[in-house]
């Protein structure tokens, strides 16, 4: 399709897309709760120079280190499954056969080996392309023309996720390639998770977005900008999230969820407070969870917040609703709810004050709560709050760029565990 015009790529594709099955690729009983796992993109870019920084390099060295530390550390028993290559994986050109190939030097196993290297680990493989003719980074990327052998490609070698970028392609290249891809990953008849840049690349809300359609074709989708490392970039990414939140929250659901990009907890850029505000925010966006940091050597605090299974079941609540932010107060105090299974909740305050820890209060009436008494937890101190009426005053004490986060079930109703 290298040059191709527009037209020219309809009149070859678009009998094509009617000739395929009309079956859902995200419709195959994957990702029912948000994703969770381990990406290198954010921590570990395109460094491919495994000669002077072999630790850090793109290499199945680097990707079999994070699941033995996946493996190890406890994070497969909480959920943290995929184990996902991003970009400079390949070698500069295809294979004779027209197949995507490793660079050998930084691969020198192979893809199917260090797929089987992941399963022995009770882990997913995910693995990156792109819709378009080159990668972000410049490696090979997928034509329309590509699209059923790489998909196939990646089912033999035993990938189980694929996160589809569109760099280097046009709007009607996209159209067609991203619901293609979606096809013929479900052709291979492996199952695996299917996740989008379109959005990004189309201007992430309707009209030019039709979230329906990507709920149908896609598991999740990277709705907004590259996240950094930074609490900047954190910020510039939930306000994005909520500000637009009656556009996209009724997108997401079981099998089909928005993407504020990868958990940059564990890395340079957060402070223990803003670590936990990701950590909460996106549990309360119902994101996937997935990790990009350095799982080798993270101090506990980090591991803490990365690990706390009250934030980590509010994320994977079986509801799979998204939440919203309900408040923005005057003194820069934020309250966010989500609601979740049992007619359970969990509400964060976010601070953006950069004074001191701020005491606000308020009732649960003011957020919205139906009369009765609830049973608080607190997320991050990991202990049971006194119960609440919804009518009495409270006070929380919100530090600079924290949050505190809660818990809520109605009395009366089963402990959910947490
Ligand atoms: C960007 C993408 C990033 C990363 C990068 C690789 O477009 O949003 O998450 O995959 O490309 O080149």
């Amino acid at each position: 399709m290298f040059g191709a015009s527009a037209a020219a790529v309809a009149r070859v594709t678009l009998p094509l897309l009617a000739l395929l099955p009309l079956v859902q690729s995200n419709d195959n009983g994957l990702a029912l709760t948000p994703p969770m796992g381990w990406m290198a993109w954010e921590r570990f870019r395109c460094d491919t120079d495994c000669n002077d920084d072999p630790r850090n390099c793109i290499s199945e060295a680097l990707f079999r280190d994070m699941a033995d530390r996946l493996s190890e550390d406890g994070w497969r028993e909480l959920g943290f499954e995929y184990v996902i290559i991003d970009d400079c994986w390949m070698n500069r050109t295809r294979d004779r056969d027209g197949k995507l190939q490793p660079d050998a030097n930084r691969f020198p196993s192979g893809i199917p080996h260090l797929a089987q290297y992941v399963h022995a680990r009770g882990l997913k493989l995910g693995i990156y392309a792109d819709m378009g003719r080159f990668t972000c980074m410049g490696f090979p990327g997928t034509t329309l023309d590509r699209i059923t052998t790489d998909a196939q490609t990646f089912a033999d070698w035993g990938v189980d996720y694929l996160k589809f970028d569109g760099c280097n392609s046009n709007a009607l290249e996209q159209m067609l390639g991203y619901p293609l891809m979606s096809r013929a990953l479900n052709a291979t008849g492996r199952p695996m998770v299917f996740s989008c840049s379109w959005p990004v690349y189309v201007g992430s809300l309707p009209p030019e977005v039709n979230y329906t359609l990507l709920g149908d074709i896609c598991h999740l989708w990277r709705n907004y900008y590259d996240i950094q490392d930074s609490w900047d970039s954190v910020q510039f990414l939930m306000d994005w999230f909520f500000n637009n939140q009656d556009f996209i929250q009724a997108a997401a659901g079981p099998g089909h969820w928005n993407d504020p990009d990868m958990l940059i907890v564990g890395n340079f850029g957060l402070s223990l407070d803003q670590s936990r505000a990701q950590m909460a925010l996106w549990s309360i966006m119902a994101a996937p969870l997935i990790m990009s940091n350095d799982l080798r050597q993270l101090d506990n605090a980090a591991r803490g917040i990365l690990q706390n299974k009250g934030a980590i079941a509010i994320d994977q609540d079986a509801l799979g609703q998204q939440g919203r932010r309900l408040l923005k107060e005057k003194s820069r105090i934020e309250v966010y709810w989500r609601p979740l299974v049992d007619s359970a909740s969990a509400v964060v305050f976010l601070s953006r004050r950069s004074d001191m820890p701020f005491l606000y209060r308020t009732t649960l009436g003011k957020l919205g709560y139906g009369a009765g008494h609830y049973q608080v937890y607190d997320v991050f101190s990991e202990s049971k709050l006194k119960t609440l009426n919804s009518t009495e005053t409270f006070s929380v004490s919100i530090n600079p760029s924290g949050v505190v986060m809660w818990h809520l079930q109605p009395m009366g109703r089963q402990d959910p565990g947490v």
